[in-house]
């Protein structure tokens, strides 16, 4: 289930490429320390513990979420439920991951929720939350209740794509099971939804997970070149292609993130690309625009130093998130 996939084109260099995520989804399995998760999952079986004897701040704690026709689940802020410093490593973590793996900077604190007998979500996209979406589950691996799956539809025109063959469940999306301990990341403009949940009303055998959004952060940076000259130089290089491809019929969209190795020469001794969700409008592959935006990075240079510089800098094509125009 790994989504990891081959790398893109490589434009002439030999820097290795191979591990650059372009699959519109990835499961991690076991990936906190099992002594992490399941002070997390204690945290939530001690909350439905003792019913009987619950007071205000215990049982007037979850939201019921409900949208007609799109979302019927419970949801609430996890430190209500699980002690704070479990959340917080499990924050901690997933931030580690998302920036030292994605190059994406910015993760969203989680909501936990809660999904019993008739709860789910229908398709929907969350394009303008963030670029990709995670859900790290907590649900029991063995429990009385089945569904609450993510699905994931599958990537491009699933009508064209199939004019001349039958195709039906897994043909045309991709389900993530909620294993305990595991997490699913997402493009968040991939149609997605959670399966029905069906069987128990007991919360402790429903599907419980944290969930939220990871997106950019600007340029970061360990050495002597500063972050910001090295993210102004790209964005410099780049702004002629990045405004070319604005004009241009079939309209590139999403993050390409790179980790740059700047040598004490000041000239790029490495590029590795961490992950391409370029996609284009019109169905077509964006990988050629990846490869000049590569190659334009890859001639830049700077200031000779001491020692050399390894950055992460999120590119994004189309620009940025609406909730980050308007911050
Ligand atoms: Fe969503």
């Amino acid at each position: 289930m790994l989504g990891v996939q081959p790398g893109i084109v490589d434009p002439g260099g030999d820097d290795a490429i191979e591990d650059v995520i372009e699959a519109p989804f990835v499961s991690i399995d076991d990936f906190l320390p099992l002594a992490d998760a399941e002070r997390l999952r204690a945290g939530i079986d001690g909350h439905f513990a003792e019913p009987n004897k619950h007071e205000a701040g215990r049982h007037q704690v979850w939201n019921y979420w409900y949208v007609p026709q799109l979302y019927t689940y419970l949801r609430t802020t996890p430190e209500k439920v699980i002690p704070q410093p479990a959340v917080m490593r499990f924050y901690q973590a997933l931030s580690v991951y998302a920036r030292e793996v994605l190059g994406l900077g910015h993760v969203t604190w989680p909501n936990l929720s809660l999904y019993v007998d008739g709860c789910e979500q229908q398709l929907h996209n969350d394009s303008a939350n963030g670029r990709l979406g995670y859900v790290y589950s907590l649900t029991r691996d063995a429990r009385k209740t089945i569904g609450g799956e993510t699905i994931v539809l599958k990537e491009g025109d699933l009508f064209r794509g199939n004019l001349r063959q039958a195709a039906a469940g897994w043909g045309l999306y991709d389900l993530i099971e909620p294993r305990f301990n595991r997490l699913a990341i997402f493009d968040d403009r991939m149609p997605h939804g959670v399966r029905r949940v069906e069987g128990s009303m007991d919360p402790v055998e429903g599907r419980l997970v944290l969930h939220g959004h990871i997106s950019e952060q600007g340029p970061s940076a360990e050495g002597p070149v500063p972050a910001v000259a090295i993210g102004s130089a790209i964005d410099a290089a780049l702004a002629v292609l990045l405004g070319e491809l604005a004009e241009a019929p079939g309209g590139h969209h999403g993050p390409l993130t790179i980790r740059i190795t700047i040598g004490a020469s000041g000239r790029v001794e490495r590029l590795q690309p961490l992950l391409n969700r370029v996609a284009r409008d019109d169905g077509l592959p964006a990988g050629e625009a990846v490869a000049r935006a590569l190659a334009a990075i890859r001639c830049l240079s700077w200031p000779a130093s001491a020692t050399s510089t390894e950055a992460t800098i999120p590119i994004l094509f189309g620009g940025k998130l609406p909730w980050m125009e308007k911050a």
